[in-house]
């Protein structure tokens, strides 16, 4: 089994969906300056350019590849676009609502669900391959889930269902490379990062739910939790609470999956 500490990250590739605005994007700019090699990957691609020339502007290394996460032949470029082996997955690609059930429809509950469950398992699916090619320590898949993985509130029928089936498919693909890791494979840690509400272009399309902009988290406090725990898979809510970047940010346990360390949840303090 190779757990050896994690090199510098100048030898590692990560492979991170969703990344040309939010918490994608910002991940990516955060991971190229720490000096990954990054591949960004959405549908569209002036969103992607604008991020890929802010990460080229400082110096750092990128490939763009548009495409969308829940068509195999799309995943298969990405993954591809990795070269012979890959780091890091994280798979940030998401679209929500606040609807119930009466005003839902059903390409928005499919759509929804695509993107959070068939987008997590043909990213991990095809970019498995890679990250057991790997060579540079340990290889991280992060979802990035969301606190309504574990929420009932009506008006979440589809995308809690659609964030909750992403969180489970983290616990799984953690029981799965457990197991690889134990009989000699590479060790590839699996979390599920699940944000409170997070100031980014996601509330562009749920016109019926103002955010409140001031005590929301913003797309880079999520992506500085998500270094933190690549940068330390051992990681746990009460380890990153101790260095969080600003007070009004809490970092927990999310309660429904409390059992699982890898699952963490970070809000406002506002968040209810
Ligand atoms: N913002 C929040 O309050 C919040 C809270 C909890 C969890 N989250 C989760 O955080 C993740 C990132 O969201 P965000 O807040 O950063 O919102 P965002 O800025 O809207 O980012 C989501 C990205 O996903 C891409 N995307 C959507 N569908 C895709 C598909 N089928 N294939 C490829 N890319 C696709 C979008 O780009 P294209 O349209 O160009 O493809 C977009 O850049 C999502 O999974 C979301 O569920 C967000």
């Amino acid at each position: 089994m190779n757990d050896t500490p994690s090199p510098s990250p100048s030898h590692r590739t990560v492979l991170i969906t969703g990344a040309g605005t939010g918490i994608g994007a910002a991940l990516a700019l955060r991971l190229a300056h720490a000096g990954w090699t990054v591949i960004i990957a959405g549908r569209r691609p002036e969103k992607l350019e604008e991020v890929a020339a802010n990460i080229r502007a400082a110096g750092g290394t990128v490939t763009v590849v548009v495409g969308d996460v829940t068509m195999s032949a799309d995943v298969a470029r990405m993954v591809a676009a990795a070269g012979p082996s890959l780091d890091l997955l994280v798979h940030s690609a998401g679209q929500g609502h606040c609807l119930t059930i009466d005003e839902l429809d059903e390409q928005e509950f499919r759509e929804t669900l695509n993107v959070a469950t068939v987008g997590a398992f043909l990213t991990a699916k095809l970019a498995l391959p890679k990250l057991r090619a790997g060579q540079s320590g340990a290889g991280h898949i992060i979802q990035i889930a969301s606190l309504a993985s574990g929420g009932t509130w009506n008006r979440e029928v589809g995308y809690g269902t659609a964030k909750g089936a992403q969180a489970k498919f983290a616990l799984h693909l953690t029981s799965q490379m457990e197991v690889d890791a134990a009989a000699g494979g590479r060790r590839i840690h699996v979390h599920a990062v699940c944000p409170g509400t997070v100031d980014t272009p996601f509330w562009d399309r749920v016109p019926n739910r103002p955010i409140d902009r001031a005590n929301a988290l913003t797309g880079d406090e999520v992506a500085w939790m998500t270094e933190a725990i690549i940068n330390d898979p051992a990681a746990t809510w009460e380890t990153l609470s101790a260095i969080k970047p600003r007070a009004e940010i809490v970092i927990k346990p999310h309660a429904p999956f409390e059992r699982w360390s890898n699952v963490i949840a970070v809000a406002h303090e506002s968040h209810p």
